[in-house]
């Protein structure tokens, strides 16, 4: 049984940059959040076909980050050191971050959008175009198995869960390793985070629901890693059930506990979530109001997906803040879905520019915030919503 707990109104798709702001006709969905009471899943209810999001004019690049550069490098030395792998693959290799970090004969990437592909590819790395499944798995696998199977921030992207762990299974060694890593359920609700939820997010993940289902596909979690990245995410750690190398680790079992303490089987968590969510979005609307008032100077940094949530709902315009600064090539000079806010190329903050910076990227405040240091001495403010609206 299925119980919807949050509404964030009509929202664009989170990645369409276009160069005019024609934006009542790009809001082509309601964006509802749901969970499923049996395996306490929590997804979006109206999704998008993956061809209309997943495409050669995908923008986003992992590589626009240090923070995830470095994640994905010293992510590498550890697998390398624990697993001792003969054959990797990612899935989702978006353009190339993760696995640039391996020799190109052990590595292979699928990556669905061409752009980023066809990027990857002229590093040398072998690269398939294609959405993740059965059919793919198959074809990949003709010579050999994975050792390791790695994947972030895209299993919650796919819809059909069941035709990826199937094809998981298919191309996976008998006592190969598969982790996966995404933005956490916990995270989210604890940090009001709301826009974590966008049309690719279609699911987020806790332990519990991920178990839940993996179970059905005879894979266990036997390790949990909590990242910073991402606004807090888990790395998990899943073999098969059949295979007897490694053991159930405190960290996962520790992880579930705090997940039911928390209280994530109990559905009042999502209400008052909902509830929090309301609120921060009453007085991120009020903090840029009186900004506005005082005639201070208002722009955005970070052009991110969850920023396309956080200004449709809140109904935001370019009043409120004037632009947004970002680093991705295909975002600038382009319109933040369904806003008329555009979006520049990023330069250095100065003070005699801007008064005020919304942090769209909030999960890179650190990096930013090192960055930005000169702006902040002489005065210059960073505003956030997370975990509730206020200068930081
Ligand atoms: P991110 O938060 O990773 O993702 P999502 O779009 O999934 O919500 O996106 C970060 C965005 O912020 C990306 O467009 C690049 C931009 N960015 C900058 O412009 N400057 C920076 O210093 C950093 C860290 C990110």
């Amino acid at each position: 049984m299925y119980k919807k707990f949050l509404d964030l109104g009509d929202q664009p798709l989170a990645n369409s940059f276009f160069f005019n702001c024609n934006f009542s006709k790009k809001k082509i969905y309601k964006l509802k959040v749901k969970i499923n009471l049996k395996n306490f899943l929590v997804s979006i209810q109206n999704t998008i076909p993956k061809q209309k999001m997943f495409n050669a004019k995908y923008p986003y690049r992992s590589s626009t980050s240090f923070t995830m550069k470095e994640s994905f490098r010293k992510l590498a030395i550890k697998i390398l050191k624990n697993f001792n792998p003969k054959l990797i693959l990612e899935i989702g290799s978006n353009d190339g971050m993760f696995i640039k970090n391996f020799n190109k004969n052990m590595v292979i990437g699928v990556e669905p959008c061409k752009n980023l592909a066809i990027e990857t590819r002229k590093n040398g790395f072998k690269i398939f175009s294609n959405y993740w499944d059965l059919n793919l798995a198959k074809k990949i696998t003709k010579l050999k198995k994975f050792d390791i199977i790695y994947s972030a921030n895209t299993i919650t992207h796919i819809k059909n869960l069941g035709s990826v762990f199937r094809a998981i299974s298919y191309a996976l060694e008998k006592n190969g390793i598969l982790i996966i890593e995404d933005p956490s359920l916990m995270d989210c609700l604890k940090l009001n985070a709301y826009d974590q939820f966008y049309c690719e997010h279609i699911y987020i993940f806790s332990a519990i629901s991920l178990s839940s289902i993996l179970k059905e596909y005879n894979f266990e979690i036997f390790r949990i890693e909590k990242l910073k990245v991402h606004g807090g995410s888990n790395r998990y750690y899943i073999k098969r059930k059949s295979n007897k190398d490694f053991k159930i680790e405190k960290s996962y079992k520790d992880h579930i506990a705090a997940e039911l303490k928390y209280g994530l089987k109990n559905y009042t968590i999502y209400q008052e979530f909902k509830k929090r969510v309301e609120i921060s979005k009453n007085k991120l609307i009020k903090l840029l109001n009186g900004f506005k008032k005082k005639k201070l100077r208002v722009i955005g940094y970070g052009a991110t997906a969850k920023s396309v949530t956080v200004l449709n709902y809140c109904k935001i315009n370019k009043n409120l803040i004037s632009y947004f600064l970002d680093t991705t090539p295909d975002k600038i000079n382009k319109y933040l879905p369904g806003c008329d806010i555009l979006v520049k190329r990023y330069k250095k903050l100065k003070k005699k520019n801007v008064d005020i910076v919304f942090l769209g990227a909030w999960n890179f405040k650190d990096e930013i915030l090192r960055k930005e240091k000169s702006f902040i001495s002489k005065g210059g403010k960073f505003i956030t919503h997370i975990p509730y609206p206020r200068i930081l």
